[in-house]
């Protein structure tokens, strides 16, 4: 099974075209709406509640874990791969983060190698796009914009607005004025504003829908890991599970994958 892990809901952008693109596969998607939001919160938080989120993924008999929160991505994934992984001994287990294929893909696109990233404050202040993209190559110029109030406002419903238009494009003004001509969508829930990114960035600027270049990127990887892949179920399941269950959370769900599902509370502490 491939487990998606996200803070709440805004992972389902992702796994909806994960599923799209791989619908053979079973699934786990589980979403720690009993701590999210993550963006606000100190990396020491993110990381326990995220090892606990993938200690529950594997137990359930996940082989591949992603995690599709970037704020979970940026905080924990390294720690997870450099120190809990090794201690697990297994190799035909792996964890992989958003923040590689975005970069990786943004390096593709990007022609003048100035690239902007929006995220969540935690997101923004690890600093771990601009690292990664450094890594990737030097001559890279990173501009980087935190974008708190998004989540929020998406999560209200709030994304045809005036308000949230205004908001978004006072976030913006300082990538736009850096002249910036990728930019990376570094949080779940941004895909679902992805028209009005595009809108406001201009023509110049391409707006990576970060859901689909997930979804592509784990394509490849499981065609390059067949040790990986050949231990997956493929039996077309998906189990949603979440840590909190509200009505709210059932509303915006549907909405974004444009079908009632039905979700299972469960307890991972
Ligand atoms: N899933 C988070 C991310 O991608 C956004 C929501 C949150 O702050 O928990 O960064």
């Amino acid at each position: 099974m491939i487990g998606i892990f996200d803070s709440g809901l805004g992972g389902l952008t992702a796994f909806k075209e994960i599923n799209k693109s791989l619908p053979d596969y079973s699934y786990i998607y589980l979403g720690d709406t009993l701590r999210s939001p993550y963006g606000g919160r100190s990396q020491e938080a993110v990381y326990e509640f995220t090892e606990k989120a993938v200690n529950f993924l594997f137990k359930k008999g996940c082989q591949l874990i992603i995690i599709a929160c970037n704020t979970a991505s940026s905080e924990a994934l390294r720690k997870l791969q450099e120190e809990y992984l090794p201690k697990l001994n297994d190799k035909s287990k792996n964890i992989l983060g958003v923040v590689r294929p975005l970069t990786e893909e943004a390096i593709e696109i990007s022609k003048t190698k100035r690239i902007g990233v929006v995220g969540t404050r935690a997101t923004i202040n690890s600093n771990v796009y601009e690292v990664e993209l450094q890594n990737l190559n030097k001559k890279i110029k990173t501009f980087q914009k935190d974008c708190p109030l998004l989540v929020p406002l998406i999560e209200e419903s709030y994304t045809k607005r005036p308000e949230t238009k205004k908001i978004l494009k006072n976030y913006l003004r300082s990538l736009k004025d850096n002249n910036i001509d990728t930019l990376i969508l570094g949080c779940t829930h941004y895909p679902i504003l992805l028209k009005e990114f595009e809108r406001i960035m201009g023509k110049k600027v391409k707006v990576i829908d970060s859901s689909k270049v997930i979804a592509k990127k784990l394509e490849d990887y499981l065609t390059r890991h067949p040790e990986i892949e050949k231990n997956l179920e493929k039996k077309k399941k998906t189990e949603y599970l979440v840590t909190d269950l509200t009505q709210n959370f059932q509303e915006m769900s549907q909405k974004i994958l444009n079908k009632k599902i039905k979700f299972k509370k469960i307890d991972i502490s």
